[in-house]
């Protein structure tokens, strides 16, 4: 119930500032974000992938509204890229990107965002890794799933995020299941209209499940980003029926969310990817993982009142 009124105060400047300045805030958004700096952000990759652990980075911000924000998140992932390249994580640590915080919103944004996110995959590929794009709300899909397909002739193995919740996902997951891509199949957290996605979750996992069984009947390589263990018993199901053995897809899930489970996929021979935001825009980010579950945003609630 309270999902959607949290969706939407997380693109509120007003609450914005209300809730950056709550003293409480900042214990609770370490449990999802690995950092403020990229120092931070490096320890948190050298001690997941030493226990086994995969991880994309993700430098927080989106919407910018000013052309200069969007070469200072160019700046910060060329930065991100310069330390993954010195640790020699190879494609153990990749990073996550959102086209809105490199310019994506702006007038002639699809422009700006390809100039701007170029060098970055650019710096990945030459650090031995690659770059994911991240889906936002259902106004960007085409140009972002456009920009990809421009990356993707130089780096085919620039990744993309499909969202299960919006009606047209099915066919983008045919469109995207050849061989060669990687595919990060989400159910979806933004707030959407009913034009386009659905709205009951029963109907959003359905269609999570139909997804599914595209991407791991294709040829590309399916990245399952769901804490659900029921999404993570289908893909067991459907990886033995379609003989994809446990290198030929990954699992994902998100800093600080089920982090024994995550342990335990590793443990039992599987890729198991954390999702590893850092910096200091951590609002949006951070409202809309208080929206996906009630215990989070009771955890939030708790630490105030216990103060
Ligand atoms: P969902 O919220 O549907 O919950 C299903 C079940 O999972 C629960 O009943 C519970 O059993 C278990 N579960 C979920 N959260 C739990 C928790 N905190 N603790 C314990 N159990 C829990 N979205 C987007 O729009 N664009 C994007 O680019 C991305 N990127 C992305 C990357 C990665 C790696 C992940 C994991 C997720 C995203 N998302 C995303 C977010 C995604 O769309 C979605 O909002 C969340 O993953 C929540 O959906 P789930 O499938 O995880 O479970």
């Amino acid at each position: 119930m309270l999902g959607p009124v949290l969706l939407a105060a997380a693109r509120s400047d007003g609450i914005r500032r209300l809730v950056s300045a709550a003293p409480v805030t900042r214990p609770v958004v370490d449990r999802f974000v690995a950092g403020e700096h990229l120092d931070q952000a490096a320890r948190t990759v050298r001690d997941l992938t030493g226990r086994g652990l995969e991880v994309t980075l993700d430098h927080l911000g989106e919407d910018v509204t000013d052309p200069s924000e969007a070469l200072r998140t160019r700046d910060a992932y060329l930065a991100l890229a310069e330390v993954l390249s010195q640790g020699g994580f190879g494609e153990r640590a990749e990073m996550s990107v959102k086209l809105s915080a490199f310019g994506q919103a702006l007038p002639g944004g699809h422009d700006i965002a390809l100039a701007n996110v170029r060098p970055v995959v650019e710096a990945a590929a030459a650090a031995g890794t690659t770059v994911t794009l991240d889906m936002e709300d259902h106004t960007t899909v085409d140009s972002t799933l456009a920009i990809l397909a421009e990356l993707r002739g130089d780096f085919p193995q620039t990744g993309a995020v499909v969202q299960s919740y919006l009606f047209r996902t099915e066919e983008d997951c045919r469109a995207l299941a050849g061989e060669g891509s990687r595919v990060r199949l989400v159910k979806g957290a933004y707030k959407e209209p009913a034009e386009v996605a659905h709205q009951d979750k029963r109907e959003v996992d359905r269609a999570y499940v139909r997804c599914l069984k595209i991407l791991m009947a294709g040829q590309g390589y399916p990245m399952i980003g769901s804490h659900d263990p029921r999404m993570v018993a289908i893909t067991q199901e459907l990886a033995h029926r379609f003989g994809r053995k446990p290198d030929e897809y990954e699992f994902q899930m998100l800093y600080g969310i089920r982090e024994a489970e995550q342990e335990r996929l590793v443990a039992t021979g599987n890729r198991m990817r954390v999702y590893v935001p850092y910096g200091t825009d951590w609002y949006g980010y951070f409202m809309r993982r208080l929206a996906e579950r009630p215990a989070n945003l009771a955890f939030f609630l708790r630490s105030l009142a216990t103060r």
